[in-house]
């Protein structure tokens, strides 16, 4: 029988380092001769992901409840594509999941942190949640904020707060102001610990 592949997630603030961290595990795990695949969240490839897109460059405007529901709606349409990847052995690598979905939607006036939980419960539990942890102020100092909606450090701050509250026994904490070799280090054992120990799937917040 085919051991079915890890879904190992990166999560953090703008700026922390997710995107080039996903990028060296990919790139670490082909090398070792692994399937692996990378995914991110929101994927604006779809139609879902282009509404999202609009809403992000700021050219369309949605209800806090109504965009929260489609960045979840974006993870559910790309479900099957990760369950198969993963049951085929194929480990997938993801830069950002429900928890980024959570803590963005949660830093909103009047938007509730468990109410945003349930559009998300059932998704698959990720094997590994990797936060790379950096003071947004720090982050800030890595390069401007760029156009896009949330990219700003009042914001930050608080999805910072809200990331820590959603962590759970699958979460490790990765101080992510450190250099890029250091941080990788730490990001590489890691994936190869969530390799090792590969349990049956669950479901997430059920
Ligand atoms: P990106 O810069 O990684 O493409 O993410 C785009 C923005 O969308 C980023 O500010 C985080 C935010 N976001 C949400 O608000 N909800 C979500 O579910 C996800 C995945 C991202």
């Amino acid at each position: 029988m085919i051991k079915r592949g890890a879904l190992i997630v990166l999560e953090g603030c703008d700026r922390s380092g997710k995107t080039t961290q996903c990028q060296k595990a990919i790139r670490w795990l082909q090398e070792s001769n692994k399937e692996a695949h990378l995914m991110r969240f929101p994927d604006r490839s779809t139609i879902i992901g282009s509404l999202i897109n609009k809403y992000l460059e700021c050219s369309t405007e949605l209800d806090d409840h109504a965009i929260h529901l489609l960045f979840s709606a974006n993870r559910w349409e790309l479900l099957p594509d990760i369950k198969k990847l993963l049951q085929k052995g194929t480990n997938v690598i993801v830069d950002r999941y429900s928890y980024s979905g959570i803590a963005f939607s949660a830093s909103k006036p009047n938007m509730d942190l468990r109410w945003c939980q349930q559009s998300d419960s059932g998704l698959l539990k990720p094997d590994l949640v990797i936060f790379l942890d950096i003071n947004p102020v720090e982050a800030q100092t890595r390069g401007q904020y760029g156009s896009e909606r949330y990219e700003n450090l009042e914001m930050q701050k608080i999805v910072r707060s809200n990331y820590l509250k959603l962590q759970d026994e699958s979460w490790r904490v990765v101080d992510a102001s450190r250099s890029m070799e250091e941080v990788w280090r730490d990001v590489c054992r890691l994936v190869q610990e969530a390799l090792d120990n590969i349990t049956p799937d669950s479901a997430l917040w059920k």
